[in-house]
């Protein structure tokens, strides 16, 4: 049985489609499904067309303990929970249940975490500061946002002509290179 991957997105995917198109041929690992707490996101369209089972749920549902969410994800079993652009905070009582939980923050932790911190607000702040450099982290998902134990980081140079949307670009560049990898490699490592 292959190990599974549950992602959860809020907007457009193009990290969760990456993901998708990365594990489509994958001996021993896939994508199980897509959960989005944004009924209109693309990312819920992007992924049933490439034959993923995509759910919307609102905060009810995500809340509650025995909630839908709750429901799919004891029925799904995954091994990995990803969250990739997913802007609501991820309830506690799943984070006790599901151990392997991973975020992907455009930015370099601890640097420009915390609520309110995603996509574009992050890069206007790293560039009204004059930062040097910026970069992705992906970490491991406990209460508090963007607090938990950083898995991995790469940075990149900002230069003088960077504006919110080219460095919004080369973080998606970024990410869509190493996020996958870094999931194939710890769901790797699970099974020794
Ligand atoms: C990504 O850049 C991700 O790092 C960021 O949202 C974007 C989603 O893009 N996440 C956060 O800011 C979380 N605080 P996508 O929908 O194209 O994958």
């Amino acid at each position: 049985m292959k190990k599974r991957i549950a992602v959860f997105a809020s907007g457009t995917g193009s990290n969760t489609i990456n993901i998708i198109n990365y594990f489509s041929e994958h001996p021993s690992i896939e994508v199980s499904c897509v959960l989005s707490n944004n009924k209109s996101a693309p990312v819920l369209k992007s992924a049933s067309d490439l034959g993923i089972i995509s759910y919307y749920f609102d905060k009810k549902m995500i809340e509650d303990e025995n909630g839908k969410v709750s429901e799919i994800l004891d029925e799904i079993q995954p091994d990995i929970i990803v969250l990739a652009g997913f802007l609501w905070k991820f309830p506690s009582h799943l984070i006790q249940k599901h151990t392997n939980i991973i975020n992907i923050h455009p930015a370099l932790l601890p640097k420009y975490g915390g609520k309110g911190m995603y996509g574009a607000n992050v890069h206007r702040a790293v560039l009204d500061n004059k930062e040097k450099e910026s970069g992705i982290t992906i970490h491991r998902v406990n209460p508090i946002y963007d607090d938990g134990t950083i898995i991995f980081q790469e940075r990149l140079q900002i230069t003088p002509e960077d504006t919110i949307e080219s460095l919004q670009q080369k973080i998606h560049a970024l990410e869509h290179e190493h996020f996958p990898k870094v999931i194939e490699q710890l769901l790797e490592e699970n099974t020794h």
